[in-house]
């Protein structure tokens, strides 16, 4: 039976602040029907793993998963052996010893030489100065795509990412949405003829078709949340000027902030599954076809799990049992990548800008139903006459 949570938070107060009605929600029940979400809504840790580990049970693989109508199937879209194939094409860049070897370096002189292109200036609004170019530049380059133009990828993915969300609104793919598809489509092709690379090396695995969708699903993968990750761990930072002395004082606590910053507003905070046949979870009788879906926010503040669930705490020990990167077979392939890229980028801007501090004025808290980021990040820092470079 679908028990309504009484009245249950609206899509508008998920996108504000989700995180008291998670908690109301969570007192009531881990599972609870949400009229708002028109599916399952799934608020603690411990029933997000089962549903995440049970691909059997709770499928991605269903006609409504709006990311495979608008770019095909991909490993988002697939489960079991279809699923394996196309991971396994794309997985060798994205290893841990791959990332730290191979991107590391780059990485590094990357974040360095955003920061130092505005290190002059004195303040500087960091989502949209640092996080957003660095997400972008970073996929492109782990692709082989170093070549395109960031803007104009960035144009295709907003208006694919657009149709996106327009599928899920019971809207048809417009015409610029086909342009866009076409126009990353041709990119990719391009790359995959050149030879070398990710592209052509998945080229050798899988049809034409696939290597677009993954690659697309990659790209969309990688940019809206990293972005999110990287501005996220910096709005948190900075609001606690204690946590950021002490990380001045003992840089190797970088890693911490990432986690802890990870933990407390998961870029990603929904993902949806579907139920292939009817089950019970957690109480819940959920019927074949019902939408299920799992708040990673939730699980990452279940108080079972993590005291003082609302806290920014660097120090926090079990920081690293949160599950936005989820955990079973979608686990997201990404996710070394995306830890080193936002350590990288707090080092940069430790380094490079010196007495930095929040500007309270320019900040805005983190928001969003699915995809969750500050939108400014304001920060000021002092600016001595020798400007540090980006080679330093
Ligand atoms: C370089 C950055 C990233 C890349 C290339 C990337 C790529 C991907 C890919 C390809 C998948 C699909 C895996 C599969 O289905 O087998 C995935 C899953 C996922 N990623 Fe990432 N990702 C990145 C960063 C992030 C970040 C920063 C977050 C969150 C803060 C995130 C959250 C997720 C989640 C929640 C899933 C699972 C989706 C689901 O199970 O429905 N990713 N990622």
């Amino acid at each position: 039976m679908k028990h309504a949570a009484d009245p249950g938070p609206s899509l508008a107060d998920l996108e504000a602040d989700p995180h008291p009605h998670l908690a109301r929600l969570r007192a009531s029940g881990p599972v609870a029907w949400l009229p708002a979400l028109g599916g399952w809504l799934v608020t603690d840790r411990a029933t997000a793993l089962e549903v995440m580990r049970d691909d059997t049970t709770f499928t991605v693989d269903d006609p409504r998963f709006s990311t495979a109508q608008v770019v095909g199937r991909s490993m988002l879209s697939t489960d079991g052996g279809e699923h394996d194939l196309h991971r396994s094409a794309f997985s060798k860049p994205f290893r841990a010893n791959a990332v730290r070897e191979e991107l590391g370096p780059w990485l590094r002189e990357e974040a360095r030489r955003i920061v130092g292109s505005f290190a002059g200036n004195g303040s500087a609004e960091l989502r949209s100065a640092l996080a957003a170019p660095l997400a972008v530049s970073t996929v492109l380059h782990t692709l082989g795509l170093g070549s395109a133009h960031p803007d104009q990828v960035l144009g295709w993915y907003r208006t694919i990412g657009a149709a996106i969300e327009g599928v899920n609104a019971g809207r048809a793919i417009d015409d610029e949405a086909v342009a866009a598809v076409a126009g990353l489509r041709a990119r990719i092709d391009e790359t995959v003829a050149g030879g070398a690379g990710p592209l052509a090396e998945a080229a050798g695995l899988l049809d034409a078709d696939a290597v677009f969708a993954n690659a697309a699903v990659i790209m969309f993968g990688a940019i809206e949340t990293s972005e999110g990750t990287t501005a996220g761990a910096l709005f948190h930072l900075l609001s606690s000027p204690e946590q950021l002395s002490e990380v001045l004082a003992d840089r190797s606590l970088v890693a911490d902030v990432v986690e802890e910053a990870l933990r407390i507003e998961p870029a990603a905070s929904l993902v949806d599954r579907y139920a292939t046949h009817d089950v019970e979870i957690a109480g819940a009788s959920i019927r074949r076809g019902d939408l299920v879906t799992v708040s990673l926010a939730g699980a990452n503040r279940d108080p079972s799990v993590f005291d003082d669930p609302d806290r920014f705490d660097l120090h926090r020990a079990n920081a690293r049992q949160h599950l936005t990167f989820v955990q079973g077979p979608h686990v997201c392939l990404g996710m070394h990548l995306a830890r080193l890229e936002t350590r990288e980028a707090i080092d940069a801007v430790l380094d490079l800008l010196p007495g930095i501090r929040l500007d309270p004025e320019r900040t805005t808290p983190p928001r969003g139903l699915v995809f969750r980021k500050p939108v400014s990040v304001g920060a000021t820092w002092a600016v001595s006459h020798q400007v540090p470079t980006g080679d330093v």
